[in-house]
């Protein structure tokens, strides 16, 4: 598409966006970046460098929208068991991220926090991150929510046996095990569910990815791969989103008042 073209595009869907009923948290599975590489021939590592450049340009996007929360699932449980040199590759991008951007998310008043076990990460890999949770803590603007060895059945596993612990320590009661305390100790406590759910890449499914938080999620899906995702698609996402009309297995209003 002629870059005009595509400006005019974007432009459009930004003028449809209601300022007054953005989606307070965004979830993003990122994904295709292998397939973007494999199709021009490139190693599957060229596809996460240029996935990253996506993820720069969408957390700009996210807040400069105003956009509440952001939470991108960059490596789960299960991507240990790609080649070792994909995987050392993977660990060292939350570095590089962080090195180049960083004080663009200070200067932008965006908080990170993450989800996921870091203590399994390389040394430099977790350092890095828990360098820029405790520079950003302060922070009060955007969540950046980063899941970097995260799977959501492992999640709430460990909630579960936090929560056991706790009633056997003789805190909680078993009356007091509500999905609310559950939420709790989930890494994403004190983070509302996300609205939105985007997965680029063609691939339909959830993958792991905040099973619980996803309840009542609305999920969009686009065939572009990640490393050609573009502003226009998180304006379109948004758009369908604000289309729909979020029942929370309640009934449509205007069934309701006719009943
Ligand atoms: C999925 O594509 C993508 C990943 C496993 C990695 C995504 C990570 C980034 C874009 C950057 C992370 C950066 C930070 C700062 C945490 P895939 O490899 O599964 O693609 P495929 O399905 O086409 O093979």
């Amino acid at each position: 598409m002629q870059n005009k073209e595509k400006l005019t595009k974007e432009f459009e869907l930004l003028k449809q966006i209601k300022r007054d009923k953005l989606p307070f948290h965004i979830a993003i599975i990122m994904d295709g970046n292998g397939r973007w590489a494999r199709k021009r021939g490139l190693p599957r590592i060229a596809g996460h460098k240029k996935g990253m450049d996506t993820l720069i340009e969408m957390v700009t996007c996210a807040h400069e929208l105003g956009i509440r929360a952001l939470s991108l699932y960059a490596f789960s449980t299960e991507n240990w068991k790609r080649p070792s040199l994909e995987v050392e590759f993977l660990m060292r991008l939350p570095e590089e991220y962080l090195k180049k951007e960083l004080a663009r998310l200070m200067e932008k008043n965006i908080k990170i926090r993450a989800a996921g076990d870091l203590s399994q990460l390389p040394q430099r890999t977790r350092d890095a991150m828990e360098k820029a949770l405790i520079e950003t803590a302060g922070n009060t603007g955007m969540v950046l929510n980063f899941a970097v060895n995260y799977g959501a059945r492992s999640e709430i596993v460990r909630a579960f046996k936090k929560i056991l612990s706790l009633v056997q320590e003789g805190r909680y009661q078993e009356d007091d095990i509500t999905e609310e305390l559950l939420s709790r100790h989930l890494y994403t406590s004190n983070l509302p569910d996300p609205d939105l759910l985007i997965r680029p890449s063609g691939e339909v499914r959830i993958s792991n990815f905040m099973l619980w938080q996803l309840a009542y999620t609305e999920l969009w899906f686009t065939k572009t791969l990640w490393p050609d995702f573009k502003r226009e698609h998180f304006y379109r996402a948004i758009v369908d989103y604000q289309g729909r009309e979020r029942r929370f297995g309640s009934i449509k209003k205007k069934v309701r008042s006719s009943i």
